[in-house]
């Protein structure tokens, strides 16, 4: 990948404020002025305690809910246009599929929202579901699948058009460590694949962000802010060799030092 600072900035956010009101009037401040740039063809982890606001900050970039105040824009439109022209694929905290439709039609969904011909739904849908490991459930119903399962159809999906920028709230969350090892390692090929390709991945998993990441945005809460962002230098692509390596260790403790400062 080059150098971070010679690529475009695909996100750009500065000063941005969320607050929540709940019902009876409580206000809620989730993220407290919030700036960061983030340039095209980089992979961006979130981590922090729960509740620190990552899921909230995935959604404003979503534009699945409205900032309170500040600027956020995703090539240089408003989060809602990006929304428009689909420029992003949404892998949600817990899977989020059509109970009435198969798994592989699922899988088609937004294909068949972007006009993708029938054989080429199939074949994508196919050989997303291959990747994920779920090809003899192409036909079951979601209901009839475990939780990770489930959460892996919703991957598929996500990736089945290829988006210009990925968000993905722990995705990986749900799944064994083996599993969890694998679907890193065909993120990362997947992402390394298409040199335009944005990921901004939430998880509670230090090592996996690390692992996976050009950059780990550690935050705090309470309201919730950044308090560090930490370069991951390891060299690319990466591999077992990575995890043997002095540096990969280093910077897990790196940043659990700062988790730890963020943690009441
Ligand atoms: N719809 C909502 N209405 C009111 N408060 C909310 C709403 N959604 C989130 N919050 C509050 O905003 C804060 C940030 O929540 P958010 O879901 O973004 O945290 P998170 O970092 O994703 O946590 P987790 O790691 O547990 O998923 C929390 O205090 C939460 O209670
Ligand atoms: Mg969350």
């Amino acid at each position: 990948m080059a150098a971070v600072q010679d690529t475009k900035v695909i996100i750009s956010i500065k000063s941005l404020n969320k607050e929540y009101v709940s019902s009876d009037g409580k206000v809620v401040r989730a993220l407290q002025n919030i700036n960061l740039d983030i340039h095209e063809g980089e992979f961006i982890s979130l981590i922090g305690p729960s509740g620190c606001g990552k899921s909230t900050l995935l959604r404003l970039i979503a534009d699945l809910i409205p900032p309170t105040n500040g600027q956020l824009t995703i090539n240089g439109h408003s989060a809602h246009e990006a929304r428009e022209n689909r420029e992003y694929g949404f892998v949600f905290q817990s899977a989020t599929l059509y109970d009435w439709r198969t798994v592989i039609k699922n899988v088609q969904l937004p294909l068949e929202v972007m006009r993708y011909s029938r054989k080429e739904r199939d074949k994508r849908a196919h050989e997303m579901l291959k990747l994920v490991e779920l090809t003899d459930f192409a036909d079951h119903f979601p209901w009839q699948l475990s939780g990770g399962m489930q959460q892996r159809v919703s991957i598929a999906r996500a990736l089945a058009f290829e988006p210009n920028l990925l968000l993905m709230d722990e995705p990986f969350g749900a799944l064994d460590e083996m599993t969890r090892e694998r679907l890193n390692n065909e993120l990362l090929e997947i992402w390394a694949k298409i040199p335009s390709m944005t990921v901004i991945f939430v998880t509670h998993n230090i090592s996996e962000a690390v692992y996976l990441s050009s950059r780990v945005v550690v935050m705090s809460p309470r309201p919730g802010r950044i308090s560090e962002i930490v370069n991951i230098d390891l060299p690319r692509p990466r591999g077992p060799e990575t995890l043997d390596s002095d540096q990969y260790f280093h910077l897990i403790s790196q940043v659990r030092h700062l988790l730890r400062e963020v943690h009441d």
